[in-house]
């Protein structure tokens, strides 16, 4: 459970670091980090130094707190986040989240790198997140309830934002941004699926498959967030293509998808 005084502790700790207020979170994924970079008047705050955040998170990812504007909108960016693949807890995991509502934010646009299920999609492409499936059997918020910070039961109808979702989308038909649409399934990793377990995925209705997002959005809803979701689809999931999957590539084709998802990220703060 995430405490009060925790998440106090560490908004306190930021907001002595920045008189920036947010009005939007991001957390930013593998490869797409460079959206962080955009935001002006920049404040850059490494994870380690906040309290409650957990120690080095994963390899590759800047893990730095950013906070500046963008179009004149107020952000807070996560330039990397928390895996449950590498061991942290769901409160470590997601505890970012709930810092990011106590510093203002009241809307979160959570992105990752994920591996694409529905033969229609092409590595490249950028996918807005319909709903999710969780095949990981836990949840994060199990445990005591913080009733400071949401109910006990919350309703998972509307995870990902209608309206959000609309703007997303037209500002992807406006811009001649290819938009793909599916819902998201949470894998734990870090092994990728079998052939036989995305074939699975397919048949409960998933479209996309990745190792992250699902915990934090989760969250985000609890405390009342509107939720975003844009995943960029890196690779097509293990069995579709007769060829084995890269971290490597997943990399390489999330930061060749950079400038489109920059464009559509940027436009959508814009608008918000
Ligand atoms: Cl194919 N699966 C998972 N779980 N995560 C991924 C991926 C696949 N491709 C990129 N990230």
């Amino acid at each position: 459970m995430h405490q009060t005084h925790q998440i106090k502790e560490a908004s306190e700790f930021i907001q002595s670091k920045t008189d920036l207020a947010p009005e939007i979170g991001m957390i930013l994924g593998s490869g797409l980090g460079g959206l962080a970079d955009e935001l002006e008047d920049a404040v850059v705050i490494p994870y380690e130094e906040i309290p409650y955040f957990s120690k080095s998170a994963a390899v590759g990812h800047a893990n730095q707190l950013v906070i500046g504007t963008l179009h004149g909108k107020r952000i807070v960016a996560m330039k990397g986040r928390y895996h449950y693949y590498e061991g942290y807890s769901l409160d470590e995991v997601t505890f970012p989240v709930r810092v990011i509502q106590a510093l203002g934010a009241d809307k979160l646009i959570i992105t990752n790198a994920c591996g694409a299920v529905n033969k229609e999609f092409n590595p490249g492409d950028l996918m807005l997140i319909t709903d999710h499936i969780n095949l990981v059997a836990t949840n994060p918020l199990i445990g005591p309830n913080n009733d400071d910070l949401g109910t006990r039961f919350p309703d998972s109808s509307e995870v990902y934002n209608r309206e959000l979702r609309n703007l997303a989308k037209n500002i992807a038909t406006e811009n001649n941004i290819d938009l793909q649409e599916g819902v998201y399934t949470w894998w734990s990793g870090p092994a990728y699926e079998t052939p036989a377990e995305i074939r699975m995925i397919r048949v409960l209705g998933g479209d996309a498959v990745g190792m992250s997002t699902v915990p934090e959005a989760l969250i985000a809803v609890h405390g009342g967030l509107k939720v975003l979701g844009i995943s960029c689809l890196t690779n097509m999931a293990s069995g579709i293509l007769d060829q084995p999957l890269s971290h490597d590539e997943v990399i390489e084709v999330a930061a060749q998808s950079r400038s489109k998802f920059v464009q559509l990220i940027k436009e959508v703060i814009h608008q918000m």
